[in-house]
């Protein structure tokens, strides 16, 4: 996405870029799909599919190993990507970015690497109240494993996590302090800056959950200045099961390796094993090669579209979609931040989430129902699930249209009318 773009209703042309996607022009049951389940995962534009084909057709091969003509391009492929996806995010270094299955490998990868490391009885790992499982359960798992104490900033009713209350839990006990930059649930936009000023101040380190944010805004880990930054390919447009962790390199050299294997190591004898050089150390094992340079795909399309122009549509739809959905009766949206990107959780009076998802995808229109593997959320609200519409760059007002129609279907349908 190209920050310097200007006009965004000149450049953003919606049909030109729904045209990118092939699956957009999908039917099911008969009906056009409506995809609306982007925070799940989003849809694959052509230059990706086209990469991962290219790859697997015509040069297919392992990577730092062979010195054949196939396995020179596919290194140079996979790591022009690593080229690629440090520039997109001002990484400092492109050795600080590690390739990883996603979001929840990379926190893990700090969560055990990291924190197990340095964490002692009676430190603090701070977390907040609308975190993902992914930036939850690791830190519990490092926590019973150290002895250190996993603290919850909580969430105001609109879902937002007051900068007040979040700097009032920092102490010098506090270690590591790790957050969503969006919400999936809520769809929440932290104030990712200054928690990250305010966790330094404490002298913790910061780990950010980005899965939510690549797809919807131009990331700058350097702007941003935190110390790890996690995001998962799929969500931004990319494959499945490839992701990144950007760390700084002062912290990266002294973790030890999150896994043993082929790659990550210099020599290897009974006696002693010296571990590979950045990023080489944390990535053991055959990668997902076609996902690094599918990924890397992903980011010179994104790059070459409008983020200004992106950012105006995605708001306009959300207004929109805001708008019309407040107008169903019964219907109570879940996640009101006053900064938000384009999230809509919400239940409807007397149905139950888990009822209205089969007549909705029938009527075509994909959402996701249930927790959003993030229950703490839904206790916080005292509800069992939601239904989320998520919105991407390609939907268009049509879409929440047919999601406000397919709505109104099901309260006909339970009403008895
Ligand atoms: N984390 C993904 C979601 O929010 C799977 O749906």
């Amino acid at each position: 996405m190209n920050p310097t773009a200007t006009h965004p209703a000149a450049q953003f042309d919606i049909q030109r870029v729904r045209a990118d996607f092939p699956i957009l022009n999908e039917l099911v049951h008969g009906k056009p799909l409506i995809y609306l389940d982007n925070a799940a995962t989003s849809q694959k534009p052509n230059p990706v599919i086209k990469a991962l084909d290219e790859y697997y057709r015509r040069y297919n091969s392992n990577i730092h190993r062979g010195v054949h003509a196939l396995a020179e391009r596919a290194t140079e492929a996979y790591e022009s990507s690593r080229r690629k996806i440090a520039r997109y995010l001002n990484a400092p270094n492109q050795h600080e970015i590690i390739f990883t299955r996603g979001t929840t490998e990379s926190i893990n990868l700090v969560a055990s690497s990291y924190a197990t490391s340095v964490l002692k009885p009676g430190d603090e790992v701070l977390i907040t109240w609308l975190e993902h499982h992914s930036n939850i359960v690791p830190w519990q798992i490092a926590c019973e494993k150290t002895g250190a104490v996993l603290k919850v900033v909580p969430i105001n009713e609109r879902g937002e996590v007051e900068p007040d209350q979040f700097e009032a839990m920092l102490s010098e006990r506090t270690k590591i302090v790790a957050f969503a930059h969006i919400s999936n649930a809520l769809g929440t936009i932290n104030p990712v800056r200054e928690f990250t000023e305010m966790a330094h101040r404490a002298g913790a380190v910061v780990i950010i959950d980005g899965a939510q944010a690549a797809p919807h805004m131009r990331v700058d880990v350097q702007a941003i200045g935190c110390d790890f930054y996690a995001l998962s390919g799929h969500k931004m447009f990319g494959p499945t099961g490839i992701g990144v962790l950007w760390g700084r390199t002062s912290l990266l050299d002294k973790m030890p390796p999150y896994q043993g294997g082929g790659d990550m190591i210099q020599s290897v004898t009974f006696e002693k094993t010296v571990y590979n050089d950045l990023p080489y150390k944390f990535e053991a094992g055959t990668p997902h090669i076609a996902g690094g340079i599918g990924l890397g795909a992903a980011v010179d399309y994104l790059d070459a579209l409008d983020a200004e122009g992106i950012m105006a549509h995605e708001h306009d739809l959300t207004r929109y979609a805001t708008e019309q959905l407040s107008q169903i009766e019964g219907l109570r949206l879940i996640g009101t931040a006053a900064n938000k990107v384009s999230v809509l959780s919400f239940t409807l009076e007397g149905i139950h989430p888990y009822d209205m998802a089969p007549v909705l995808d029938h009527e075509g229109v994909a959402v996701r129902t249930g927790h959003h593997c993030a229950q703490p959320v839904m206790d916080r609200y005292q509800i069992p699930a939601t239904v989320r519409a998520s919105i991407a760059f390609y939907n268009t007002r049509q879409d929440i249209d047919a999601l406000v129609a397919a709505l109104a279907k099901v309260q006909r349908m339970f009403s008895g009318l």
